[in-house]
């Protein structure tokens, strides 16, 4: 049985009329890196700041470590918060700034000085001690605020966007970095991003959000593999989605008519004849033929194809308009622009979709 340490249970928030979170659920386990992952204004600045303490709920439950915390002061909860700005102290040194919460604990001047050194080791920032936030770069700057966090050895850790503010290749390293400290110190990660790519680096499960509730909550390969809405099959990685109506089912194998016409086939569970299905098939799992092959009817046209380094990106259209997108690693030579070409793919390689 997982141990949760956080737990919400039917956790509705209202601005005024604003309904940003609807009947949330969310259970997170101890020491598990949890990503809550959607487009700007779905609601996890919310979420996380109703964990915290910074924001009431308007109603429902939420438990820290198995006790409710609703009364509960931001202090009194044994969670920390690391923002994106980083909200150090300007005026104080790094010392003083990751010393602050001990401080202000009344911890002995020997002990703070200890922990303090321990975190500056853990964020490889030795020798920074003495150093004022406005002489640091971004990275560094986030590093001090990390360390502040962690050095009262919270239970629960939550960012909210915290590497926002760094450009990319900082982001990257600081992505793999934060995934080892959490790793390292076995602390929950309760972590708040837009960035699906940061999500699925990072992450142990992904929490999928658009307008305040949660689409789907899993592992990063499972999401990618078994989106559970078409939502979440664009949000995550590139996707082609084919809407139609099932057909025939023979075994796992399902034979759909699509929207437009055309054919599509498709290993799924659990549809029957009349059942609308999506077909949700990954750009680099796309194929195509010059000529149709049995199962299949998708007649496409060739627009351009494009060279990104690591891949070949081909843009066709099909006759109603909706763009396909077709990847490969060998750019496929005797393939050119105004073509038409015959989707297709392994049965297994589409995952159908069934809309709520
Ligand atoms: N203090 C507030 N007062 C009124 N509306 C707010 C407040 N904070 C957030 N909202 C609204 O709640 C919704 C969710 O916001 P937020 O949780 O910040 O989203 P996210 O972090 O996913 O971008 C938005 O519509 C936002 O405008
Ligand atoms: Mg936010």
């Amino acid at each position: 049985m997982a141990e949760y340490i956080v737990e919400l249970e039917k956790v509705n928030k209202f601005f005024g009329e604003n309904h940003v979170i609807k009947d949330l659920y969310l259970n997170i386990e101890q020491g598990e890196f949890l990503t809550l992952l959607g487009p700007s204004g779905c609601g996890k600045t919310t979420i996380l700041r109703m964990i915290a303490g910074f924001e009431e709920a308007s109603n429902g439950m939420i438990k820290v470590e198995k006790e409710r915390v609703e009364d509960k002061e931001p202090f009194e909860r044994n969670v920390n918060t690391v923002f994106q700005s980083y909200a150090l102290f300007p005026h104080m040194t790094v010392f003083d700034n990751i010393a602050y919460g001990l401080t202000v604990a009344k911890v002995p001047k020997d002990e703070i000085k200890e922990r303090v050194k321990e975190m500056l080791e853990l964020v490889q920032l030795m020798g920074f001690e003495g150093r004022k936030p406005d002489m640091m770069s971004g990275g560094q700057k986030q590093r001090v605020a990390i360390a502040r966090a962690l050095v009262n050895r919270p239970k629960v850790l939550l960012l909210d966007e915290p590497l926002g503010a760094l450009d990319l290749q900082l982001r990257k390293q600081m992505q793999i970095e934060l995934k080892r400290l959490q790793q390292k110190l076995n602390i929950t990660f309760v972590y708040v991003t837009h960035d699906q790519e940061e999500a699925m680096t990072m992450s142990d499960r992904i929490a999928v959000l658009q307008s305040g509730v949660i689409e789907q909550l899993d592992t990063p390969d499972e999401i990618y593999k078994h989106p559970a809405s078409k939502f979440v099959a664009n949000f995550i990685g590139e996707s082609n989605l084919f809407d139609g109506t099932v057909e025939s089912v023979s075994g796992d194998i399902v034979s759909a008519r699509l929207d437009d016409g055309g054919e599509m086939r498709l290993k799924a569970e659990g549809f029957v004849p009349g059942d609308k299905i999506t077909a949700c098939v990954r750009p680099e799992v796309t194929g195509y033929t010059k000529e149709p092959v049995e199962g299949f009817n998708i007649k496409a046209t060739v627009k351009n194809v494009i060279f990104i380094g690591s891949q070949y990106k081909m843009y066709a259209f099909l006759d109603n308009g909706q763009e396909v997108k077709i990847n490969r690693t060998k750019q496929d030579k005797e393939v050119r622009e105004g073509d038409t070409i015959w989707l297709c793919w392994e049965d297994e390689d589409a995952y159908g979709i069934r809309e709520k």
